[in-house]
């Protein structure tokens, strides 16, 4: 049996690798080497991503890749892609330079205020409350001028904050509703440390406030938290052509693909199942992008899914419509994105990324990565109602397989060539590879 260990965080780097390789696997030597070969040389630069987490033993590389040629509201850039997944850059990429001749995308930012609230029970008159948050409201705003003072000189800080009652959700459950502009910060921490002062005068406020009886004066801070849910940060992109113009796939005319697209769309708009997928879709592009650029992609998950569900049931994001010939694709999406903070002045290849961007501000990154989910969209609905999927999916795929198959770099260079025109599958693969090195030692 094994036994839990105790001050692990206080070990060695190495004594942490030694222990896990010891404890774990059947060759420790071969575990050691394989973690360790993820090293950087660069000490500072080891250091730095060390430092980003606690217990760092190695460091785990993903592909950063790149998506040139978009034009959002006629300005070219490239975009760069943090992902594993192998289709979706060529996607991107593909989906970029069919709009680049088709007028590019058209983003426009909608609202950038987040939320935060302060979790609090409260056992009493609620009229006695309301004027009680009336009175302390000021010296909320007062006592947490140290930490909005400059993020107000810059044209943000607090919108406004307000009292809610949710009794008749959950019994003596109140909140204060806290509305931010966090401008070019993502603001977790901004709007965070804004919401612990909040409760510490809240709490501390209503022990002397002289309508609350002693029980009434004793409230009961739960938790102060930003909220992920970020309804009003939200951007719209969109593209349109006319729909002759759709006529990128030989095997269909560009009228029919235009009414089958827009199908698609529409059944990920009512069947929940295909819209968790459909939805996905969108997110291979978003998220390599919210990656590359040091964001983080789980906030922008939770938001962007409870937004696809703010009507009572998931439902697509994206919408697509036919009107007098012209075909019409477009999305608005919630996206709470810094370009300042966190990672970006730190990690090396955020930097680069957000360089590459043109140092974009946090509205432009939204109508950045809003494109790109809304181009992966496109393409993939491009190869399900056209090919199918599989096709694509598999010639993208196929380096993956040859890897798995220790193949050479010149039996790669042939394997490529021969599934040009054929189809890609593990088996077809496996035997194309048994054949070329059976012909390669006769
Ligand atoms: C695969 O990563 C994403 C797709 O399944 C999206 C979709 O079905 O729309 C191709």
């Amino acid at each position: 049996m094994r036994k839990p260990i105790k001050g692990f965080s206080k070990l060695s780097k190495i004594e942490k690798i030694e222990w896990i390789a010891a404890t774990y696997f059947k060759d420790a030597d071969a575990a050691k080497q394989a973690i360790k070969q993820y090293w950087n040389t660069d000490q500072k630069l080891q250091q730095l991503h060390d430092e980003f987490i606690e217990n760092t033993i190695t460091n785990y590389y993903l592909p950063f890749g790149v998506a040139p040629n978009f034009l959002i509201n006629g300005k070219l850039y490239t975009i760069p892609m943090a992902i594993e997944e192998s289709s979706v850059v060529a996607a991107a990429s593909k989906a970029a330079k069919f709009w680049l001749d088709h007028g590019g995308f058209k983003t426009e930012v909608i609202s950038t205020t987040k939320i935060g609230q302060v979790h609090f029970m409260y056992t009493g008159d609620f009229s006695k409350l309301q004027k009680f948050f009336a009175a302390v409201k000021p010296k909320l705003y007062e006592d947490s001028e140290d930490i909005t003072k400059s993020m107000k000189k810059r044209g943000g800080g607090i919108v406004d904050i307000v009292l809610k009652d949710k009794t008749e959700d959950l019994k003596d459950y109140y909140q204060l509703h806290a509305t931010f502009e966090t401008l070019d910060a993502m603001g977790a921490n901004f709007i965070n440390s804004c919401l612990e002062q909040f409760a510490k005068t809240f709490k501390s406020e209503a022990l002397h406030f002289d309508d609350f009886s002693e029980d009434e004066s004793r409230i009961q801070i739960v938790m102060s938290i930003l909220s992920n849910y970020v309804p009003d940060c939200l951007v719209r992109v969109e593209v349109s052509c006319p729909v002759d113009e759709l006529t990128e796939d030989k095997s269909i005319s560009a009228k029919e693909f235009a009414h089958k697209f827009v199908q698609a769309v529409n059944i990920a708009e009512i069947e929940p199942y295909r819209a968790v997928t459909h939805n996905k879709g969108i997110m291979n592009g978003i998220d390599a992008v919210v990656l590359a650029t040091g964001n983080d992609f789980r906030a922008v998950e939770a938001g962007v899914h409870a937004y696809a569900s703010r009507n009572g049931s998931y439902s697509s994001l994206s919408h697509a419509e036919i009107v007098d010939d012209v075909f019409r694709f477009w999305m608005e999406i919630p996206l709470a994105l810094g370009t300042v903070g966190g990672l970006t002045n730190l990690h090396p290849l955020v930097k680069v990324a957000l360089e590459m961007l043109d140092q974009p501000t946090a509205k432009e990154l939204m109508q950045i990565v809003a494109t790109a989910g809304l181009a992966q969209n496109f393409a993939a609905l491009r190869s399900l109602t056209t090919t199918g999927i599989q096709e694509g999916h598999m010639k993208m795929h196929l380096m993956n397989m040859l890897n798995q198959l220790n193949a050479t770099a010149q039996e790669k260079e042939k394997i490529v060539a021969h599934f040009k025109n054929n189809t890609v599958t593990h088996s077809a693969v496996e035997a194309a590879l048994s054949n070329l090195r059976m012909m390669t030692n006769n």
